[in-house]
């Protein structure tokens, strides 16, 4: 008998809410194919160092568990962040990891993640090349934080800017609604370290009904305190009430963090990120101080990458789709590559998968391009705004049950 057929796939990095619509996406092509057994690793890469993987169909046993799936948010395996030591500095770990593949019979490997996770597919087909190993190695795109090169926009990334703009729309009418005999500031932090796709994602929610954040700060543009005091002041004396959306990222033109002027957690990840949290807490206080109004802080945190409850049906058929055509890429004999977005057209929308060189990908940070702040730095552009929008339309309905969204959960 000849060998099995089999993939395995994992998911790796900051979760999102459609993360495992790809994962459905993965698993039904891959039966589709005429593959044999989809295993999931249990924490990505580093549960599989320690043999943590389940075979899927002992999870998803009908059209209405893939359907679950795609609904579910964070990631279904558990996910990590785990950075490969480079090839030379510990073989062992290598031969370790093809060990485990070869004993499970892997022909494909696909990895859900972002530009940390794609140096894991990098890593892993450069040494399956250089030591004779058959197995493809594909990357799955994924990212809240959309700053993935090469490809148009990443799946998670418009169901997290539809989250951010209905929350947006929702604490303008919060804050408009308290502001009768008080002046307010409210401030809003989204994630997104060094790219402020989400943070700008914000202008949204400038619609007929609402008028939206009245500044926005991106982590790209060095952030002036002075200057953003001076701009609230004036703001704040015109109209009762001022909604400000800021990125955990921005940091004052030394470099620091915002949050980290009042301190804030030494804590760093494998990848060497700092956590980053408290800008929008910090400002608040700030502004408080300096200008004796009532402030409030709201970060937006892991709802805004867990909310699949009001989760963007483009996204989420997106993301099916790239986990799809990675099974399809690996089928037809390609490996270091990532499945990519490209925008077929605009209007009406309209995308398609491609297939890029992971190497060209993997490390890389995609920021929101200069042309499309205005010039002092304090708002997105229409064009961003025309960017986004195609991106959170159409809604995919959670399956209610006793009033709450149902989940499929992983049963060990
Ligand atoms: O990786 C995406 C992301 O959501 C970033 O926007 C954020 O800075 C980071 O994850 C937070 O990671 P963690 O949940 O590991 O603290």
């Amino acid at each position: 008998m000849g060998k099995k057929r089999n993939i395995i796939v994992g998911q790796s990095g900051g979760p999102t809410s459609v993360i495992n619509s790809s994962l459905a996406g993965v698993y039904k092509t891959a039966k589709e194919r005429g593959f044999h057994k989809v295993y999931g690793m249990l924490h990505g890469i580093e549960g599989l160092l320690d043999e943590m993987y389940v075979d899927l169909s002992t999870q998803i046993h009908s059209d209405m568990d893939i359907e679950l799936l795609k609904r579910t948010p964070s990631a279904f395996l558990g996910s990590c962040r785990y950075k490969l030591p480079d090839i030379h500095e510990n073989p062992a770990f290598y031969e370790k990891i093809f060990a485990i593949l070869d004993k499970l019979d892997i022909e494909v490997f696909i990895y859900i993640g972002g530009n940390d996770s794609m140096d894991t597919i990098k890593k892993l087909s450069d040494y399956a090349i250089v030591k004779g190993h058959g197995q493809k190695f594909l990357g799955v795109p994924k990212t809240i934080d959309n700053d993935l090169a090469l490809t148009d926009h990443t799946p998670g990334f418009g169901s997290a800017a539809k989250y951010i703009a209905t929350s947006t729309k929702e604490v303008i009418r919060d804050a408009m609604g308290l502001s009768y005999r008080r002046k307010t500031i409210t401030i809003m932090e989204c994630m997104g370290r060094n790219a402020g796709w989400l943070t700008g994602s914000t202008a949204l929610a400038r619609t007929e009904d609402c008028c939206g954040p009245d500044l926005i700060y991106l982590p790209e543009i060095p952030f002036d305190i002075d200057k953003f005091l001076k701009k609230c002041k004036d703001l704040i004396q015109k109209k009762p009430s001022i909604v400000i959306a800021v990125s955990e990222g921005i940091r004052v033109p030394d470099g620091r963090y915002v949050c980290q002027l009042s301190g804030g957690s030494d804590y760093v990840d494998a990848f060497g990120h700092k956590q980053l949290a408290g800008t929008a807490d910090y400002l608040a206080g700030f502004l408080a101080g300096e200008l004796g109004c009532k402030t409030r802080s709201v970060e937006l945190s892991t709802l805004q990458r867990s909310a699949s409850h009001v989760a963007s049906r483009v996204d989420i058929n997106e993301a099916f789709m790239v986990g799809g055509a990675a099974v399809k890429a690996a089928d037809e004999g390609d490996t270091g590559k990532m499945v990519v977005i490209d925008r077929v057209s605009d209007d009406p929308y309209m995308s398609a998968a491609g297939i890029y060189d992971v190497h060209k990908i993997a490390n890389n940070e995609k920021t929101v391009p200069r042309s499309w702040v205005n010039k002092d730095g304090s708002y997105v552009t229409q064009e961003f705004v025309n960017y986004v929008e195609p991106l959170i339309q159409g809604d995919y309905q959670p399956f209610m049950v006793n009033g709450l969204p149902q989940h499929l959960v992983l049963k060990r």
